[in-house]
């Protein structure tokens, strides 16, 4: 019965975190990434100063299907970003710049954390690119900005 009661607290403790966790994710991304990332569709994509998350998970899932190898990929690029590992297309580099390396403002250790979350949170069911609404062929304004996007 006791045995019971540790494990039942055990559990609860474990949901507290799980939910802590995803919440914390969140947070530590908007303080970090949030900045130039924007977590919607974007309205006015002349006014982007970096891919859209949903746009950068998209692109990242085409080279990365893995959680894992994602995320690690995204810790490192977040550290050492650079043209040759970039999964964003060259025009969107060319137009957003490269991203700075964002050593000193967030820790390995956050940044597996940011990762899984952008990996389990984007992009969200049915994002599709810009194709559909608003979306015309070789439309340079797509809004994921990646490689592979034809939109
Ligand atoms: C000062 C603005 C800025 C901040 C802050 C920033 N980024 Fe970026 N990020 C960019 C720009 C610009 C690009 C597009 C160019 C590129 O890919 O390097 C980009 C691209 C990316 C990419 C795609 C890389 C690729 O393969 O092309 C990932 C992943 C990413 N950012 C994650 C993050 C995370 C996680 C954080 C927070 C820890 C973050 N960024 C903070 C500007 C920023």
């Amino acid at each position: 019965m006791k045995m019971k009661n540790v494990l039942l607290s055990l559990f609860m403790l474990t949901s507290v975190t799980v939910a802590d966790t995803a919440r914390n994710a969140e947070t530590l991304f908007d303080k970090k990434c949030g900045i130039c990332h924007i977590k919607t569709r974007p309205v006015d994509v002349s006014s982007l100063v970096a891919p859209p998350v949903m746009g950068i998970m998209r692109h990242i899932k085409m080279e990365y299907p893995e959680k894992k190898s994602a995320v690690s990929f995204m810790v490192d690029y977040v550290l050492h970003p650079s043209k040759a590992k970039a999964v964003c297309m060259p025009q969107k580099i060319r137009r957003f710049g490269l991203m700075p390396s964002q050593k000193g403002n967030v820790t390995k250790s956050e940044l597996e954390i940011i990762a899984a979350w952008m990996y389990d949170n984007f992009p969200p069911t049915g994002f599709n690119g810009r194709q559909g609404k608003g979306a015309k062929s070789g439309n340079q304004s797509c809004s994921g900005g990646c490689k592979n996007c034809n939109n």
